[in-house]
């Protein structure tokens, strides 16, 4: 059944566990993720970026999921859309049926420019009262996201501050957390606490806390009732890396959030994890190994299969470990 990301998030401040939010472009994806959610009964939440609708198009979004409802009517399924530039982006979304839609103001509406607090207030309060009015929830972001140790935004194309930040910018202040959330009325709250969107996270394995988990516990303590978000939350694993340079990629040495620090994240507030580059990663190297051993094979379904699995395993194992499972 299609939920909002509301109701889906109050169960599990209540049960204290997190939900991994997959990025959703294609039919292979969607299936993993669904599989992997009737496996180990876990609720779903997908979302489709600004890419995503470039490449399948909203309509087609929208009946993938809509299709993966049907398929697992006892799945319950959040329809998210993910990083929305503007409020006329969040209302066409809301038009077609999304049941929870992300205003992404801590960015002007390139994408790219760091926006001001007031911009910021203004575009999310009026996404707000237009998404409300729906029944759809809204999750808004504060602070810039980066590595704390690279002071880079990341690689995603379109979503991702340019230039180098500062450390204060790459942590949400918990003073203007609350005031942003008495102002807005947002249901989640994407922070900035040291993880950045794409593959390029650390370049040296995580040691520690690689997470700023103190400023997390202040942002829960101050905003208990609003839903924490970590955006670029993928654990980048090593095995696939591997694979993928086995098989004649070539990705340089790069290390993602270690899947313990999302653990302790989710302990102090974290409830919606975003995670897309560790499916790419997963189904990339899947399908390099599957062409590599099977030359003569030349039907899709074959390594578009063998990516599926890929991704099967890794969505289970983040349903696994956030505590998902058994909550549908
Ligand atoms: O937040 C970014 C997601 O990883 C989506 O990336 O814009 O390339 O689809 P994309
Ligand atoms: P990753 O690039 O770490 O998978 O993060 C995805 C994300 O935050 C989508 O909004
Ligand atoms: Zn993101």
């Amino acid at each position: 059944a299609l939920i909002s990301l509301r109701q889906l998030l109050d169960h599990a401040a209540e049960h204290s566990y997190g939900v991994p939010a997959y990025n959703v472009n294609n039919l292979e994806q969607m299936r993993a993720i669904m599989r992997a959610a009737d496996d180990t009964n876990s609720p779903v939440i997908v979302q489709a970026s600004a890419g995503a609708r470039s490449y399948a198009g909203a309509p087609f979004l929208r009946h993938l999921i809509l299709a993966a409802i049907e398929e697992w009517p006892h799945i319950p399924v959040v329809m998210h859309q993910d990083h929305g530039t503007s409020p006329a982006v969040c209302q066409r979304s809301i038009q077609l049926g999304f049941s929870s839609v992300m205003m992404d103001g801590s960015l002007k509406d390139d994408g790219k420019t760091p926006a001001d607090y007031d911009y910021n207030v203004d575009v999310t309060r009026r996404t707000v009262e237009m998404a409300h009015a729906c029944g759809v929830s809204v999750e808004g972001e504060l602070g810039v996201l980066g590595s704390l140790e690279t002071g880079e935004a990341g690689e995603e194309d379109g979503v991702g501050a340019e230039g180098k930040l500062t450390h204060d910018q790459l942590l949400t202040d918990p003073e203007e957390a609350a005031a942003f959330v008495k102002a807005t009325q947002v249901d989640a709250l994407a922070i900035a606490c040291g993880t950045s969107h794409g593959a390029y996270k650390f370049t040296r394995p995580p040691t520690g806390d690689i997470l700023a988990i103190e400023r997390i516990k202040e942002i829960h303590a101050r905003i208990p009732d609003t839903h924490l978000v970590m955006h670029g939350s993928s654990s980048v694993p090593q095995d696939w890396l591997a694979v993928i340079n086995e098989f004649g990629g070539e990705i340089p040495e790069t290390y993602g959030v270690p899947v313990e620090q999302i653990q302790e994240g989710i302990r102090h507030g974290v409830r919606k994890v975003n995670i897309d580059t560790d499916l790419r990663l997963a189904s990339t190297g899947a399908i390099r190994r599957h062409l590599a051993q099977n030359t003569s094979n030349f039907d899709p379904r074959k390594y578009f299969q063998a990516a599926t699995e890929a991704m099967y395993d890794i969505c289970k194992a983040r349903y696994e470990a956030f505590g998902t499972a058994g909550n549908a």
